[in-house]
C-alpha cells in the first residue's frame, strides 16, 4: 500500500485529510495517510496558545494568533463547499466570527470525517529526504512525548506547515536602547497590555491594520502606524495616524522619514513572516517571499522538480479554507493517479504564465480575481463541490468597499452564503463594543460549543 505523509494539521493539512477521506467514502482505494503535527491539537494557527517563544517541548511556538482576533474577511469567502457554517452551527451566523468560532468550525468538519486517528500529535518532522534509488521519501519525525526520533518511508509528502509563523524582524537604529517594549506581531497576545500606552506599529498590511485597531479598541492612548511603501489610507479614528517609515529611535522618541517625531511606549513589528521549512533540504525547499504565485509549484501545488512532493497553502492568501481544499483535492487526485501531470517543461511554462499575470496585478481587487481564477481552475479539475467563485470575488469587493467606508465598523456588515444562498444575520453587537470574543458570546448560547451544534440545520446535500 502506498503511503502519504502530511506535515501539519492546520486548515491546509486538514483539507488534505478530508480530501482522502472523501474519496474513500465514495469507494476509492486510498493510500495510508499519516499526518505529523507538532502541536498537541489540530487547527494550526486557529488553535490559540498563550505561549510565546518556545513551547512545552522547547519547539518554536507556531501560533501567531491573539486574543480578541475576529476574522478579517467575511466568513462567506472562506466557507467549505462540503461543510457549511449552517450545517455546523445549526443556523446562519454573522459574517465576521472571532477565532474560537472559526476554530470550532474547522474542527467540526474533520471530527465528522473521523480522521483524527490519522494524526500523530506532538510530533514535529525534523527532515525529509528523497531516496533516488527507492523513489521514496525518508521522513524523520520526533515523538516529543516519548522523546524518540524515527524515520519512515513515504511515496508522497504534503507540506502543510503554514507560512505565518516565523517572524520577519527588521532592526531600526536605536532599537537596542529603546526604553519600552519591542515585539513582533507573532508574539502579540493581548491588546489590553497596551491600554493607556502610545503604540507604534511598523508595517501597512493586515497585521498592522488589525493589531493597530485592536490596541485602539482596547484603550491604547494613541496608535501610530509607520509604513515603508505607502499608507493604508483608511479613515482612522481620533488618536490613530499613519506616518512614513521609522528612521531611528532615541530613548522613547521615534523619528520618521518626513522629519516628524513622536514619543512612544511600545513598538509592535507587523513586518510579516518568512517561509521557513527547516525540515527540507535545498532540492525540495520552496524559497519565496509572501506572494500570490511562488515559482516551482505546478498549479501552485506540485513541486515541479519532484512532483511526489506537494505544498498546500504556500501562497499569500485572500482565499483561504476553500482554496486549501481546492489544492488538497487536486494534490490527492495526482497522488491517486486520476490527474496526470505534464512534462517538466510544460509545468514550468504554465507556472511562468501565471507568474507573468501575477506581476501585472495592480491592486487588491485584481489580486482577488486572480486567486479566484486559480481556485476555480483547480476545482474544475476534481470532484470538489463547485461553487460560485465569481460570487465570492464580489463579496470580497463589497468587503473592500465596506472597509474603505468604515475601518472600525466593517465587521458590522453581513453577506450572503455562496454555498447555501442564505443571508447571514447582522451581529448582535457592533464590533467596537463587542469585547468578549468567546464562541458563547458570539452565538449567544448559554454554555458550551456542543449546545450550538445541538440543533443541526436541515443538512445541505454534499457531493464530496
Ligand atoms: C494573525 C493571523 C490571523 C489570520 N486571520 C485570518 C482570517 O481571519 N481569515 C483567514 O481566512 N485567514 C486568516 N489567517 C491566514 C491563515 O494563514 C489561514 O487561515 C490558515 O491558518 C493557514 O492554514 P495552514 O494549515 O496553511 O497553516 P497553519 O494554520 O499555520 O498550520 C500549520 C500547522 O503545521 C504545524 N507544523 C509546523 N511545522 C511543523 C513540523 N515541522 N512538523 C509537524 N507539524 C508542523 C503547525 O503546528 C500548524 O498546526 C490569519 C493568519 C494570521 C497569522
Ligand atoms: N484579524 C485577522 O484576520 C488578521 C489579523 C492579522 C493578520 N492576518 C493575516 O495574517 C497574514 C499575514 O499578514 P501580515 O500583515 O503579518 O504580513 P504581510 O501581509 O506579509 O505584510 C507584511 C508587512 O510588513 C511590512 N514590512 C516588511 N518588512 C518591513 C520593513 N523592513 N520595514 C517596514 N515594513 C516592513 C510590509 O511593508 P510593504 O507593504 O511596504 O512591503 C508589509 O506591510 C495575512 O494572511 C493576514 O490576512 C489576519
Amino acid at each position: 500500500m502506498k503511503r502519504v505523509a502530511v506535515i501539519g494539521a492546520g486548515p491546509s493539512g486538514l483539507a488534505q485529510l478530508r480530501a482522502f477521506q472523501s474519496a474513500k467514502k465514495k469507494g476509492a482505494a486510498i493510500p495510508e495517510v499519516v499526518c505529523f503535527e507538532k502541536q498537541s491539537d489540530w487547527g494550526g494557527l486557529w488553535n490559540y496558545t498563550w505561549r510565546t517563544g518556545l513551547d512545552e517541548h522547547g519547539e518554536p511556538v507556531h501560533g501567531s494568533m491573539y486574543r480578541y482576533l475576529w476574522s478579517n474577511g467575511p466568513k462567506e469567502c472562506l466557507e467549505f463547499a462540503d461543510y457549511t457554517f449552517e450545517e455546523h452551527f445549526g443556523k446562519p451566523i454573522a459574517s465576521f466570527p472571532p477565532r474560537a468560532v472559526l476554530f470550532d468550525y474547522i474542527k467540526g468538519r474533520v471530527e465528522k470525517a473521523k480522521v483524527r486517528k490519522w494524526v500523530r500529535f506532538n510530533t514535529p518532522v525534523r527532515m525529509v529526504e528523497w531516496d533516488k534509488k527507492k523513489k521514496v521519501f525518508n521522513v524523520t519525525a520526533h515523538d516529543r512525548v516519548k522523546d524518540v526520533m524515527y524515520t519512515e518511508q513515504f511515496d508522497h509528502v504534503v507540506v502543510a506547515t503554514g507560512h505565518f509563523s516565523t517572524p520577519n524582524v527588521p532592526e531600526f537604529p536605536g532599537m537596542s536602547k529603546f526604553g519600552g517594549r519591542v515585539m513582533h506581531a507573532h508574539d502579540f497576545r493581548d491588546a489590553l497590555e497596551f491600554k493607556g500606552k502610545d503604540v507604534l506599529i511598523v508595517g501597512r498590511s493586515y497585521s498592522a491594520e488589525d493589531i493597530g485597531s485592536q490596541c485602539w479598541k482596547y484603550g491604547a492612548k494613541s496608535v501610530t502606524c509607520t509604513y515603508r511603501s505607502k499608507p493604508m489610507g483608511f479613515k482612522w479614528p481620533k488618536n490613530f495616524e499613519e506616518r512614513p517609515l521609522l528612521q531611528k529611535l532615541e530613548g522613547k522618541t521615534a523619528y520618521f522619514k518626513d522629519g516628524s517625531s513622536k514619543q512612544v511606549d511600545a513598538i509592535i513589528l507587523c513586518t510579516g513572516y518568512k517561509h521557513h521549512f527547516p525540515f527540507l533540504p535545498d532540492d525540495l525547499r520552496l524559497k519565496t517571499e509572501n506572494r500570490l504565485w511562488p515559482l516551482n509549484l505546478y498549479k501552485g501545488v506540485a513541486w515541479e522538480d519532484n512532483p511526489n512532493l506537494f505544498y498546500i497553502g504556500a501562497q499569500d492568501q485572500f482565499y483561504t479554507f476553500n482554496m486549501f481544499d481546492a489544492q488538497a483535492w487536486y494534490a490527492r487526485d495526482v497522488m491517486l493517479g486520476r490527474i496526470k501531470l505534464p512534462k517538466l517543461d510544460a509545468m514550468r511554462k504554465n507556472s511562468a504564465a501565471w507568474r507573468k499575470r501575477e506581476e501585472k496585478l495592480a491592486d487588491a481587487e485584481q489580486m482577488i480575481w486572480f486567486q479566484g481564477d486559480y481556485t476555480k481552475e483547480l476545482i474544475d479539475a476534481t470532484d470538489y463541490p463547485s461553487f460560485d467563485i465569481e460570487g465570492v470575488n464580489k463579496t470580497f469587493m463589497e468587503w473592500e468597499h465596506h472597509k474603505a467606508e468604515d475601518i472600525m465598523g466593517f465587521r458590522n456588515n453581513a453577506y450572503r452564503s455562496l454555498m447555501t444562498g442564505n443571508m447571514s444575520p447582522k451581529h448582535h453587537t457592533p464590533w467596537l463594543k463587542a469585547m468578549d470574543d468567546s464562541l458563547e458570546a458570539y452565538l449567544q448560547v448559554g454554555s458550551a460549543p456542543a449546545k450550538a451544534k445541538a440543533k443541526p440545520a436541515a443538512k445541505k446535500k454534499v457531493k464530496a
